[in-house]
């Protein structure tokens, strides 16, 4: 199996800078030996270009009642980045989106889900699913889920909704940290979404189990979001928006090691990203080892 790289070094939707620096130090964390060590064969497809987030306005093109900071360059890099993953997908290989913050998965999913019917596991302390109505801060990288369902103002763009994207097709898994409105919303939704309670009471093995049936109930197969803020910041500090009491290294392990026996049987995976990943607040790069070690365990990388 082929795994085609696609750095997308994007800052514009996270409130620090610093996440542009993540394809870099996860790939310098041994990325592609890892993916070697798993079976599967690594092609580096290098980084889109990002223009200077100093040169541009955050506040330009705002939609109506709404904030959503930098949205013109978000858009340009996700439509470019949706056409990258699209074409990966028709070449047969796997597309594997190193970000940059989680604003990137608009792209993703967007290339990931066209001509078919997709589902998503979503490993994150947040929820994601601010529209540029109800964020509390402006920042992109907590409304993608939001613009990929089409809510809010992201409704009325072209580019931002998945057309094989149902609402029903995506499990969050380990939430803990959800904005007033945002909680509303998510309510109100048919996602399915697991918090940390539910994995402190059934163990995360079986929490994925269960995120794995929504995702592929009626789908033709799964987009993996693995937001390194899902993991404790003891073990994962180098992030913008640390919460605590997140899944531990070995839990996380479990995790991806229970996608990957899966995949293994019925090749369900199709598209993953791996974001928010910031060098500049890590400690010796370990929150890009780790994300380099993740993704190996996700392709099927075994201690044995
Ligand atoms: N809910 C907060 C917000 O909307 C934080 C989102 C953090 N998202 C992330 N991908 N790290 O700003
Ligand atoms: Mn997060
Ligand atoms: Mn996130
Ligand atoms: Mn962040």
């Amino acid at each position: 199996r082929t795994v085609r790289i696609i750095g997308a070094p994007m800052d514009y939707g996270a409130n620090r800078r610093g996440v542009d620096m993540g394809p870099s130090a996860i790939r310098y964390a041994g990325l592609a030996d890892g993916l070697e060590r798993a079976d599967v064969e690594p092609i580096d497809d290098g980084d889109l270009s990002m223009p200077r987030a100093e040169e541009r306005d955050p506040d330009a093109d705002q939609p109506h009642g709404g904030n959503a900071k930098f949205l013109r360059e978000i858009e340009g890099v996700c439509r470019r980045l949706r056409d990258r993953v699209a074409a990966t997908r028709a070449d047969g290989e796997f597309p594997l989106v190193l970000g940059g913050d989680h604003s990137v998965a608009i792209g993703s999913l967007t290339g990931s889900a066209r001509d078919v019917d997709l589902g998503v596991i979503w490993f994150d302390a947040h929820a994601d699913l601010n529209t540029p109505e109800t964020s509390p801060t402006g920042n992109v990288h907590g409304m993608p889920l939001a613009a990929v369902l089409g809510h809010g103002a992201f409704g009325e763009m072209d580019w931002a909704p998945a057309p094989g994207l149902r609402e029903s097709s995506v499990a969050y898994v380990g939430l803990r940290s959800i904005d007033d409105r945002e909680r509303d919303l998510l309510q109100e939704s048919s996602l399915t979404a697991y918090t940390m309670s539910d994995i402190d009471q059934r163990g995360v093995s079986a929490v994925v189990e269960d995120a794995l049936a929504v995702a592929t109930d009626g789908t033709d197969g799964v987009h993996v979001s693995l937001d390194l803020d899902w993991l404790d910041p003891k073990t994962a500090p180098g992030v913008g928006t640390p919460v605590r009491g997140g899944v531990t290294y070995r839990e996380a392990h479990a995790a991806l090691e229970t996608l990957s026996r899966r995949d293994e049987a019925d090749g369900v995976l199709r598209s993953m990203d791996v974001v928010e990943v910031n060098p500049i607040l890590d400690e010796a790069n370990e929150t890009a080892t780790l994300a380099a070690e993740l993704t190996a365990s996700t392709f099927g990388k075994r201690i044995l």
